[in-house]
């Protein structure tokens, strides 16, 4: 029998059906709620209660602490896969045999190369530049260079830009970091594993032979396997209506990249950092931070806590704190900035603002500190996030193409000025 939903607007009675994910999860469905109600439309500032598509690529319950990649759980594949099998997996769907795996990867390969021409708009950015805001503007200048990328239909077209990207975004985030720090760029090695290609592009220096670490390797790996998709989030979110209006996968991944930048979404691992550099410099108080985060007439946030989704705990982080103590042993990293991290976290778990408004440390509270002892800098944070988020965004890209979705055209409730009679300057 088919659900419905009855909504009643003025002692007039509307049905709509409601519909069912895999999950259980259920949406009414008010496709058609405008043309029958006559203009009726719903608000959701934020979305907390829109769901704007159906995808069977992610699944998560913010609730229970669930993840899952295509039906994975993320404990499995951080443990068992790599990140490339991952991508490939959120992109297409199905874990990749041997022989797909290695035809992906030379594929990518193959397209690793990126225009010597990019190497002259990276040289007009100043050196201070966020690595951010170089990787969206490059990523965006790359359909210059690849115009093929845009108008593609076919899933032949798509799997030809998909591949260029996933081999051209990893150079394009390694130079954005060696201009910022002032090294030569650096062309990869095909003879090496996508994220051991990438460190080596990031921090092989002029004059030494770059060592692979797999401490390192595996690091990074687990990193990016925790952060290449998370449903619709807000660069999600973002690169589906890009994309929506049939503008390249290119453009719409930089807008991707913008969205990511901010301090409430991806920048928040760098300002983690921040505010734990912040919180040492001040003394190391961690108890006057706790209060302030408390006090509603204070902007600050303790930055690494919440989630708009996971309102209990976020997997990721169980499985990244674990990483982060593995990796910092490893390493023999002591560092002050740990400590009042380790402080903080124990504080907010025992403090009742915290308990009673489910804000738990997220996934970066945990990735700033372990990239901090990988030796990535600060501002290089968010672009590692990007790097790893980059699958997720194709494959809600390809999704959305696939699938045909409309234009992404929201309404709004306009509450501005009704019609008024101009006046002329002289009156105003
Ligand atoms: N510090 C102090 N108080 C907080 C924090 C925090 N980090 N996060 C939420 N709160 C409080 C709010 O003030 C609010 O209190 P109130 O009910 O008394 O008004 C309550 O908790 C609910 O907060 P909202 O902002 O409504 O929660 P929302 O789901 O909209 O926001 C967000 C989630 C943006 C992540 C928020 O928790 C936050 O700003 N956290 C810090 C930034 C951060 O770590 N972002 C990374 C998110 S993970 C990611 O993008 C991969």
């Amino acid at each position: 029998m088919t659900r419905t939903a009855t909504l009643e607007i003025d002692g007039k009675k509307y049905e709509f059906p409601i519909i069912e994910g895999t999950e259980n999860e259920i949406a009414i469905d008010i496709k058609v709620l405008r043309g029958v109600t006559g203009g009726v439309t719903t608000i959701d500032p934020g979305y907390k209660n829109t769901s704007s598509c159906e995808s069977a690529i992610t699944f998560l319950n913010g609730e229970e602490g669930v993840l899952r990649y295509r039906g994975y759980s993320i404990e499995d594949l951080a443990e068992k896969a790599n990140f490339l099998e991952v991508a490939y997996l959120l992109i297409f769907g199905e874990l990749p045999s041997k022989e797909q795996l290695e035809k992906f990867h030379s594929d990518i390969k193959e397209h690793s190369q990126v225009d010597e021409d990019v190497k002259k708009i990276l040289d007009g950015f100043p050196k201070a530049a966020h690595p951010m805001g170089v990787l969206s503007s490059l990523t965006s200048a790359l359909v210059a260079f690849n115009p093929s990328s845009v108008n593609v239909d076919s899933e032949d077209e798509m799997y030809n830009a998909i591949v260029r990207i996933l081999g051209k975004f990893p150079v394009l985030t390694a130079w954005a970091y060696r201009k910022h720090a002032g090294l030569p760029l650096e062309y990869g090695d095909n003879s090496l594993g996508y994220v051991d290609n990438f460190l080596k592009m990031m921090f092989k220096k002029p004059n030494d032979a770059y060592v692979s670490n797999k401490v390192i390797v595996n690091a990074l790996d687990k990193l990016l396997i925790l952060h290449a998709d998370h449903e619709q989030n807000c660069s999600t979110s973002t690169v589906r209506i890009v994309g929506s209006s049939n503008a390249g996968l290119f453009v719409s991944l930089s807008a991707g990249i913008n969205a990511l930048w901010g301090p409430l979404h991806g920048g928040a691992n760098q300002a983690v950092i921040e505010m734990l550099e912040a919180i040492k410099e001040d003394g190391g108080d961690t108890k006057k931070y706790m209060t302030k985060a408390k006090d509603k007439s204070d902007p600050f946030r303790l930055m690494g806590f919440g989630h708009r989704v996971y309102k209990n705990f976020d997997p990721r982080a169980k499985i990244i704190k674990k990483s982060a103590d593995e990796v910092l042993a490893d390493l023999g990293v002591d560092d002050p900035i740990l400590n009042i991290a380790k402080g903080l976290e124990k504080e907010a778990l025992e403090d009742s603002y915290f308990v009673d408004r489910k804000l738990y440390p997220n996934v970066d509270f945990y990735s700033g500190i372990i990239y901090r002892s990988l030796g990535i800098p600060t501002e290089m944070f968010t672009p590692m996030f990007a790097l790893g988020r980059l699958p997720g965004w194709i494959a809600h890209w390809r999704e959305m193409r696939l699938r045909k979705e409309p234009i992404g055209r929201p309404r709004q409730i306009y509450i501005g000025e009704t019609h008024r009679p101009f006046k002329n300057i002289e009156n105003r």
